[in-house]
């Protein structure tokens, strides 16, 4: 009889997207499903870890009654529920969708239209992924995702260094059956190393299973 390979160890895992309130009833948000963070929570699990699911407004619910799930609205909200699990969390997998940009505040009232057009003044959110990076410790394991239309390669390496990753996801965009809302991924994997791992269009469960299978070897390789 062999333990699971995370028995004893959290995960933490963010899904989803985030809406950012600019009045109470409209949002800046995006098309993420949260599959794939979703996905990842239950493959964490089966491997035996305790899992936190952060996430933004989805449809989901997971897989197991044993992955306590946070729901957010906010990148602020998910921020904070990130920093206040991390440090109990040996291995973090960012795979959110977070809002770049939020109203600088949100009206009280609903906005009334007016004949002329209209300027919404944003600012930036934290970067979930940069926080956790910056504060990382040895023992704990970092991953993103990175969703690219140009230079993939080049910008995926320069997550992986910007936010100090251990590693990053790179989803590929060249492929229909990847990517928002769809159950099927395509991915290549980027370590903190310098290796990569190209992996074919799989359904998101498979992904999830590749991905923390990945994170195992990672976590236990003889640091050098
Ligand atoms: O910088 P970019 O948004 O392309 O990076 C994507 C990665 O960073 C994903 O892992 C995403 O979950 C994470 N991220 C985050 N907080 C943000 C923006 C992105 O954790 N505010």
């Amino acid at each position: 009889f062999r333990q699971l390979a995370l028995a004893g160890k959290t995960a933490l895992v963010t899904a989803g997207p985030t809406y950012e309130p600019i009045d109470p009833v409209r949002f800046i948000g995006n098309h993420s499903s949260g599959k794939m963070g979703f996905a990842l929570a239950n493959a964490l699990y089966l491997q035996g870890a305790a899992v936190q699911l952060v996430s933004g407004p989805t449809a989901l619910q997971p897989a197991y009654e044993g992955i306590e799930l946070i729901r957010v609205q906010t990148a602020q909200q998910m921020y904070e529920a990130c920093i206040s699990a991390f440090p109990a969390a040996a291995i973090a997998v960012m795979s959110a969708a977070v809002a770049d940009y939020r109203p600088v505040e949100a009206a009280p009232e609903k906005i009334k239209k007016t004949g002329s057009g209209m300027e919404l003044q944003l600012v930036k959110t934290p970067d979930i992924l940069q926080s956790l990076g910056s504060l990382k410790q040895p023992h704990q394991f970092v991953a993103g995702f990175a969703l690219e239309t140009t230079n993939e390669t080049e910008h995926a390496m320069q997550k992986l260094r910007n936010k100090n990753a251990d590693m990053i996801v790179l989803n590929s965009l060249r492929n229909k059956e990847a990517g928002f809302g769809v159950d099927t991924n395509a991915i290549t994997i980027f370590d903190k190393d310098g290796g990569t791992t190209t992996h074919g269009v799989m359904p998101k469960d498979a992904v999830a299973a590749v991905i923390v299978e990945h994170i195992i070897q990672k976590l236990y390789a003889p640091k050098v």
